[in-house]
């Protein structure tokens, strides 16, 4: 992964999205049914790669029983969220140990292997993919799990494809979906055993655009990791277009591939 894909978009501004989205609380039902199933003994170890203000996983564990003995690593390379996470873990389920580690997962060396490694909406490029999610599985332990969060072609990845493509000038551009880590994953498993299964959650994100244009701008920013300024006058009349069409709601489709590795 680039060490600075996304890091400065990432910080405030995804917090600012996170206030107009229900998609973390519905994500984190489906995860937390998942995580239930195979949390099933003491002293598990856990990685979350790009862990962002930690929200998405706190409320997944929130609803396991037990996790007496568990280890979980948040690894963030902002700096903003970073700070928020340390306020966050303060609220993680008690039983667990909780360990931040302020870098990306290029830079992020480690002896450990884990039970169990999330990563959710990382701004991975597609070009890299394969080699980032070997080296996930290889920090697994045998019979390890590896959680990508991902989304499916909604709103968020039109709104995405379209105007990145404009300001990339890049008719071919097509921001990443699930669709691309399956494949991936479909590939490895050519070399290592691998089963995939996918869940799926719905959400909505209703953008302020009646009532609080300078949110709305931040997440439009988010999304198109550009700023406002910068974005030039034909295709930011083309976005507010899009936006008010839709009266400001987006439907969102989080997908949660789960790739268990059997050895
Ligand atoms: C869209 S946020 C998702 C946060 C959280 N996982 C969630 O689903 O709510 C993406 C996160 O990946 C982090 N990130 C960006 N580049 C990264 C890298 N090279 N390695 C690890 N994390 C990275 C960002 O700082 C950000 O917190």
């Amino acid at each position: 992964m680039n060490n600075q894909v996304g890091l400065k978009y990432q910080g405030s501004k995804f917090e600012t999205f996170l206030k107009y989205t229900n998609e973390k609380e519905n994500s984190s039902v489906v995860l937390g049914k998942i995580l239930r199933k195979f949390i099933d003994k003491d002293g598990i170890s856990f990685l979350d790669v790009g862990s962002g203000n930690g929200e998405f996983l706190r409320l997944s564990l929130n609803r396991i029983k037990s996790l007496k003995g568990a280890e979980v690593t948040l690894l963030e390379p902002n700096g903003d969220l970073i700070r928020q996470l340390r306020l966050n873990v303060k609220n993680f389920p008690s039983d667990a140990t909780v360990k931040i580690v302020h870098s990306t997962f290029d830079d992020f060396v480690t002896d450990s292997r884990f039970n169990i490694i999330l990563t959710s909406h990382p701004p991975f490029r597609r070009n890299e993919l394969s080699q980032v999610f070997l080296r996930m599985l290889n920090l697994l332990e045998p019979n390890g799990r590896l959680v990508v969060v991902l989304r499916k072609k909604d709103d968020v990845h039109k709104f995405r494809t379209t105007f990145k493509a404009e300001l990339l000038k890049d008719k071919s551009y097509q921001s990443l979906t699930i669709d691309d880590a399956i494949e991936t994953f479909n590939e490895l498993a050519k070399i290592k055993p691998l089963r995939i299964s996918t869940f799926i959650a719905n959400s909505e994100l209703h953008l302020p655009i009646a009532y609080n244009m300078e949110d709305a701008i931040s997440i439009i920013e988010f999304f198109l990791n550009k700023d406002w300024e910068e974005i030039p006058q034909d295709i930011r009349k083309a976005v507010l277009s899009f936006v008010s069409k839709k009266n400001g709601v987006f439907h969102l489709t989080d997908c949660i591939a789960l790739i268990e590795k059997y050895e």
